[in-house]
């Protein structure tokens, strides 16, 4: 992430988000949080559900708070688990991403024991979907 004060932001947001997370099931507690193009910050956690395949990760959950706000332009991510390496997001949020981050969006995870792995949204999911390729970027 160029921004080390703005992805500090994130991390500690994203951090706070991983307290409330609810996960029973897996015991695997995730936070996130996105900064919009005005630099406004969106924490998600993650929220499991007895029927698990309708659990929701951490990033949509934040991608979802941020839409609701009526944010539409993702400039960048933070992820938050206890997991060593730090995770990656999943498939599913990445394509999420991709709707509303352009291919530099910046994504960052870091653990709770002090690891980081940062990427670009390109590198996470070079060739998203699209109705039509090349259009809506
Ligand atoms: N999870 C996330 O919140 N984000 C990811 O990127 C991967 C997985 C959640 C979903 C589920 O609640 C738990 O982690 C285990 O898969």
């Amino acid at each position: 992430m160029k921004e080390p004060v703005a992805a500090a932001a994130l991390i500690v947001a994203a951090t706070a988000a991983r307290e409330v997370a609810w996960a029973p099931y897996s015991g695997y507690r995730v936070g996130a949080a996105v900064m919009d193009d005005m630099g406004r910050i969106f924490a998600g956690c993650n929220v499991e559900n007895v029927s698990y395949g309708l659990s929701l990760c951490a990033e949509r959950s934040a991608m979802a708070a941020a839409v609701a706000a009526g944010a539409r332009r993702l400039v960048s991510a933070a992820v938050v688990t206890d997991a060593e390496p730090p995770g990656s997001p999943c498939g599913a949020c990445r394509q999420w991403m991709a709707e509303f981050g352009g291919p530099g969006m910046r994504v960052v995870s870091v653990s709770t024991g002090g690891s980081r792995r940062e990427w670009t949204l390109a590198e996470l999911l070079p060739d998203p979907f699209r109705i039509s390729p090349g259009e809506g970027e």
